[in-house]
């Protein structure tokens, strides 16, 4: 089973350098409501460790490298993600986790909905027994 989808973003870059889009609805399947970004992560920090019950996630490393693990109980697939040209597709239900940050890095991620503490499922074994 493939657990990584990667959707290839339109490259409007030229000799000037480059340019890359997300559209709501065009280039990802939703209207994102919020943006956040993660950065200055040591390399020795992971990061996530949660599922969400209904959030879609799109994440794009838009500087550096990073790995990003998904889980959907069964399968574990790992990405290097090095390539602001390419989102990754973060469904609901699916436990992501993030490794080895480069200095660099800036995980750049759409969210569907806004912040919401009780769509997150925190605890790997709850994600397992409850929602599987
Ligand atoms: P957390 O989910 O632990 O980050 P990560 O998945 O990258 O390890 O988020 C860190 C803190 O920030 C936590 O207290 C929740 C809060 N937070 C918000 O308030 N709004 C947000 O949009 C996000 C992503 C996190």
């Amino acid at each position: 089973m493939k657990l990584i989808e990667f959707i290839d973003l339109p490259d409007l870059g030229d000799e000037r350098g480059g340019l890359s889009v997300i559209e709501g609805g065009i280039t990802i399947p939703f209207m994102p409501k919020r943006i956040y970004y993660i950065y200055g992560t040591d390399s020795s920090v992971s990061r996530g460790f949660h599922a969400h019950k209904e959030l879609e996630q799109m994440a794009v490393c838009v500087s550096g490298t990073c790995e990003m693990l998904l889980d959907d109980g069964v399968y574990r697939e790992t990405v290097h993600m090095n390539s602001p040209k390419q989102v990754v597709m973060i469904p609901p239900m699916i436990w992501h986790e993030m490794h080895n940050f480069s200095k660099d890095c800036v995980l750049l991620v759409l969210a569907s909905d806004h912040y919401n503490e009780s769509d997150y499922i925190r605890s790997y074994q709850e994600f397992l027994v409850n929602y599987r």
